[in-house]
């Protein structure tokens, strides 16, 4: 699997997802503002790995920094977390991974480190969230793995694979577990419109796995429940309130409810990062609208007449009483959420 993000020398690369599947490119950002143009036209995007560039790109700004003393360095930093910041509004992690740097800065700051100790401190922060996201996203899929039955047919709407993380994935990574446990999988890709992530990218990704992938449309997926071809939905998350409502990609509530029509389990797998215990249920989690071409093109051509008003809503919530399961890094926590994610948060052991 070609990585999503890395380091090379002192630049970040990135695959284009944009341009995927039809070109595999990578963008190389030499700036912190480079980073966060990135993330905001979606070249990076999924929550764990937009929460990983934005902190790649703090670090790389700050290396960069000529600032010769700390004042000075603390000042481009806080303007560089602004920045990152302001990229994209509904997942959390983004926020989570700029707190974590900042937390990187305050510690090495107080210990009274120079420009360049904390420039490293940071590095070595950006670095450490990236491979945690990978190793969290391998625990995912081994515990999720454990509610797939041997054989089964899965449903998954957008990306929340190794193109929406670090690597691996999370509702993708309980899909890889399963299948390197040898069960037989097949996989049904919403296509998710309107940036069509599930047949360009999830589809890209399972393919090049060798795991048997169907690409559908989102308004395809019920007719496919009520002929009993789904056997579970799992899903990924850009926010998770503290009562277990899961916003994501928008569709994934149509998803839901037509699951729980079905007697389907609809499964959420998502970092601890993910889980916003300061936001008690999901009417207060912002939902990003995105620019309306993305409904009214497609490869360009316009698909819409002129006059018409048009909304795009990149997110929505699901309620807490349709999802079955979340999988963390921690394990799998059932309703009541309240209850079961504040224990996976207090679990501070090995994963
Ligand atoms: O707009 P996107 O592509 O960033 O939205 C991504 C999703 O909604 C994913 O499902 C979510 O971030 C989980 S990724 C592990």
């Amino acid at each position: 699997m070609l990585p999503t993000i890395a380091w090379q020398g002192d630049s970040v690369l990135m695959i284009d997802q944009r341009k995927l599947p039809s070109v595999e490119v990578y963008v190389t950002c030499k700036t912190a503002a480079h980073v966060a143009k990135a993330i905001r036209a979606m070249v990076i995007r999924g929550a764990p790995a937009i929460g990983v560039a934005a902190a790649m790109g703090i670090a790389l700004g700050m290396r960069r920094s000529r600032a010769t003393g700390t004042k000075q360095f603390a000042a481009e930093f806080q303007k560089t977390c602004d920045l990152m910041a302001g990229t994209r509004p509904t997942a959390v992690n983004l926020f989570w991974a700029i707190d974590r740097m900042k937390r990187a800065f305050a510690d090495a700051a107080q210990s009274g480190g120079s420009v360049g100790d904390i420039a490293a401190r940071l590095d070595a922060e950006a670095r450490r969230i990236h491979d945690e996201d990978v190793a969290g996203c391998r625990s995912m899929g081994a515990h999720g793995a454990t509610l797939v039955p041997e054989t089964a047919n899965i449903l998954t709407h957008c990306n929340a694979g190794a193109l929406a993380t670090a690597g691996y994935g999370t509702a993708l990574g309980v899909i890889r577990a399963a299948v390197e446990q040898g069960k037989k999988i097949a996989v049904l890709a919403d296509e998710t419109r309107p940036f069509l992530q599930g047949a360009r990218l999830t589809a890209w990704e399972l393919v090049k796995d060798g795991i048997d992938t169907t690409v559908i449309t989102d308004s395809m997926a019920g007719a496919m429940m009520r002929q009993g071809r789904v056997d579970l939905v799992v899903v990924g998350a850009d926010r998770i309130a503290a009562k277990g409502d899961v916003d994501n990609k928008v569709g994934t509530y149509s998803v839901a409810v037509r699951a729980r029509e079905h007697d389907i389990p609809f499964y959420v797998a998502a970092p601890m990062s993910t889980i916003d215990f300061n936001t008690p249920d999901g009417s207060r989690i912002p939902i990003e609208e995105r620019h309306e071409r993305e409904v009214t093109h497609m490869g360009g051509v316009r698909l819409t007449p002129g006059g018409a008003r048009v909304r795009n809503p990149a997110f929505d919530v699901t309620p807490a009483k349709y999802v079955t399961a979340i999988i963390t890094e921690r394990g799998i926590a059932r309703p009541p959420y309240e209850v079961s994610l504040s224990a996976h948060a207090r679990d501070t052991g090995p994963a």
